[in-house]
């Protein structure tokens, strides 16, 4: 068995290929692929169990659903199928509510994140591998421009939202100043909306009882971003990358091959099926979602591309999957999205990548979350769909067969 702590060999010469620097181009942290640490010490840190651990306020974080899919993990583990899983990649990583809450309580052992915005990735990539420079530059945002909110910190955020880096930059310093540009922007955009419609908290004339500052807490982002630096320098987080999710699942194999195809398992939290455009940058759009591709009306559809995941992961996915949507009706209803029970890999998928027939378990789940716009919590129903081990699947009141109402 190829060893867990040897990078693959094929990527070895890419990097030497590349002339190894190590400085990333913003695929992954660094130019040179870490190699996984096999002696994992205990998550020592106060934040690992803590009920909030990601200094990003995301839209459709899943903080109420992390419980959840980390109790459908854990007992998946129960399992001889998936008796320990080494890495939890998450393709759709945004705020990584869910893999943060899993790597603190010891469900999974590592965990990689990816998202096709880049802004997003340059946020994590800075917070692990530079955080203590990310953790000055948001204490001095603060000081100068947010503390004292008002016109002064309504024209910061002007300024953030209009700014592009500069060309002369270092891409340390590049990267550095887009993740603050991701951090100001998050922390002080209603909802934490990164998308360019969405205005500042407590709006221009900053007259609301909730100030541009009202989400901003230095040292509670503080501890969560040297949180996210000891993931990182402890091994626990192995990666952050910005690719669209096809390319994610597709890497996974390359780098880790060691892992499959029981010891890696991938939690992917789409955009949901009804309209999220107006939520993220890069809503389900393989090409970042800028629209600056020239493609205009040639641009694939949300609906295409929901479809073309559906197909990835029922006829090519090489390890285990867990994905949570809206509870949308053609979700359950089309054969050519999560109808069937059963992965139908093609037969030279099977030989040629070992790609499995692992049976699809679906499961209902009642969570309340925070609505852009609206006060307080509403309920909703979440779909979780699975090719973790069906029998481990739970069926409870928390995790319903469809159809079932909820108690
Ligand atoms: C529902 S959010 C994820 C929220 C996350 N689970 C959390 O708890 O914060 C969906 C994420 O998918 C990303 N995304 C959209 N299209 C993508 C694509 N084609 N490939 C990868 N990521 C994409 C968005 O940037 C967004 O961060």
């Amino acid at each position: 068995m190829p060893s867990l702590i040897l990078p693959p060999t094929n990527l070895v010469a890419r990097e030497l290929a590349q002339g190894a620097h190590l400085f990333g181009s913003g695929e992954a942290i660094n130019a040179k692929a870490r190699p996984l640490v096999a002696e994992l010490e205990p998550v020592a840190h106060d934040l690992a169990r803590g009920r909030y651990q990601s200094p990003l306020r995301y839209p459709g974080a899943k903080s109420s659903l992390a419980p959840v899919i980390g109790r459908v993990i854990t007992s998946a583990k129960q399992s001889r199928e998936v008796p320990e899983i080494n890495l939890l990649v998450e393709p759709f990583a945004g705020g990584a509510s869910a893999s943060l809450r899993m790597i603190g309580d010891g469900t999974v052992e590592r965990i990689l994140l990816a998202d096709a915005d880049p802004l997003v990735t340059a946020f994590w990539q800075t917070a692990a591998d530079d955080t203590e420079r990310l953790v000055d530059r948001m204490h001095d945002e603060w000081k100068r421009y947010v503390r004292d909110g008002g016109q002064k910190a309504v024209e910061r955020w002007d300024y953030w939202r209009a700014w592009t880096p500069r060309s002369r930059m270092s891409p340390r310093n590049r990267r550095l100043a887009t993740a603050m540009q991701c951090l100001f922007l998050n922390r002080t955009t209603f909802s934490g909306i990164l998308h360019g419609k969405a205005g500042p908290i407590g709006g221009r004339a900053q007259t609301s009882a909730y100030p541009i500052s009202c989400r901003w807490n230095s040292d509670a982002l503080a501890d969560r971003l040297r949180y996210i630096g000891h993931l990182y320098d402890t091994g626990r987080l192995v990666d952050v990358w910005c690719k669209d999710w096809r390319q994610t699942l597709d890497d996974v194999p390359e780098y880790y091959p060691q892992l499959l195809p029981s010891r890696v398992v991938a939690y992917l939290d789409p955009p949901y099926v009804e309209k999220a455009s107006h939520l993220y940058r890069a809503s389900f759009d393989p090409l970042g979602g800028y629209g600056g591709d020239g493609l205009g009306a040639a641009r694939p559809s949300d609906y295409t591309l929901h479809l073309s995941l559906a197909d990835y992961l029922r006829t090519k996915a090489q390890f285990r999957w867990l994905l949570s949507y809206d509870d949308h009706p053609l979700l359950t209803e089309s054969e050519w999205l999560y109808a069937h029970d059963q992965m139908t890999p093609s037969r030279s998928d099977r030989e040629v990548l070992g790609v499995r027939c692992w049976r699809i378990s679906k499961r209902l789940v009642s969570t309340r979350y925070s609505a852009a716009g609206r006060v307080g919590k509403r309920s909703a129903e979440e779909l979780l769909i699975t090719t973790l081990p069906p029998a481990t699947v739970p069926i409870d009141d928390e995790l319903r067969v469809l159809g079932s109402p909820p108690k």
